[in-house]
């Protein structure tokens, strides 16, 4: 196989580069192979393993509750799929915030199955864990605004940075994770405006989601801008499709025709020399 990557594979100086052009960057989430391969397919930049399939492929109430092992089997699956896009793992709670050396393993771990950076939440306290990661060769991308793995401290999935103190708190977190080193910043649920400043600031590409339009790119979860769930989505969703709604009826079909016989048919039937 060629070590060297295709002419158009998507990297984070790529990513570096679309934001200096002014080219939206686009993100979505994928957790198995038959997804990540329809979106690379279709020309995605970014596929981040998030550790939102907490909720959207565990059914867990938080993202507090998957762990490495579930993570690196997604990346694994998400990796062998993809050919052009980024592969960005999310670095699941207490994977990275008990020690540096812990945060290089578990790093080094989404590495191995394929994933080319890890993301984290937060800044303060994980600044220095971000510049040893970097320095070791392993791209991280930043996470700021709401950060569901704090949600107990956040008292919910509610609106950040709303008040002038929390924008002014806000604009130094991401300054401070572009100079420890990421390549890219997430930046969820806070006011347009805001993440509008945060873009205008920073050198690296900001990435928003319920972050208004003047980001340098977006992100959504892909069971929400599909519509796999019937319950309503956050505000900042749009729903590209009513996929839940189409695999039910699918499905719905299929009993009816294996109940009334209709299938299989003769044309989904293997005979014999004599039957035909
Ligand atoms: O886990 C996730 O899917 C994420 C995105 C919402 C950015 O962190």
């Amino acid at each position: 196989m060629s070590r060297h990557y295709n002419l158009d594979k998507v990297t984070t100086i790529r990513l570096m580069k679309k934001k200096a052009k002014g080219e939206k960057i686009v993100c979505l989430t994928a957790y198995d192979y038959p997804f990540a391969r329809i979106l690379d397919e279709a020309g995605v930049d970014l596929i981040l393993v998030g550790d939102s399939a907490a909720n959207v492929v565990y059914g867990m109430k938080t993202t507090l509750t998957i762990g490495m092992d579930e993570m690196v089997y997604h990346t694994r699956a998400v990796a062998n799929a993809v050919r052009r896009a980024l592969v960005v793992s999310d670095m699941p709670f207490l994977s990275y915030q008990v020690s540096k050396e812990r945060a290089i393993e578990n790093a080094g771990r989404f590495l191995q199955v394929g994933a080319e950076a890890v993301k984290v939440e937060g800044a303060g306290p994980v600044l220095d864990t971000i510049q040893h990661l970097v320095e070791y060769g392993i791209p991280v991308m930043g996470h700021l605004g709401l950060t569901p793995q704090a949600v107990h401290k956040l008292g919910g999935y509610r609106l950040q940075a709303r008040r002038r103190e929390e924008q002014e708190q806000l604009v130094k977190d991401a300054r401070a994770l572009q100079e420890a080193g990421c390549f890219a910043l997430v930046l969820e649920k806070v006011p347009g405006e805001v993440a509008a400043e945060v873009t205008r600031d920073l050198r690296i590409p900001v990435i928003g989601i319920g972050a208004g339009s003047q980001c340098d790119g977006q992100v959504l979860v892909l069971q929400d801008m599909l519509g796999m769930f019937e319950e309503p989505a956050f505000k900042f969703v749009k729903r590209y499709a009513e996929l839940g709604q189409m695999v039910r009826q699918a499905v719905i079909n299929y009993i009816d025709e294996v109940r009334s016989g209709k299938f299989p048919g003769p044309e989904h039937t293997f005979f014999t020399d004599e039957g035909r």
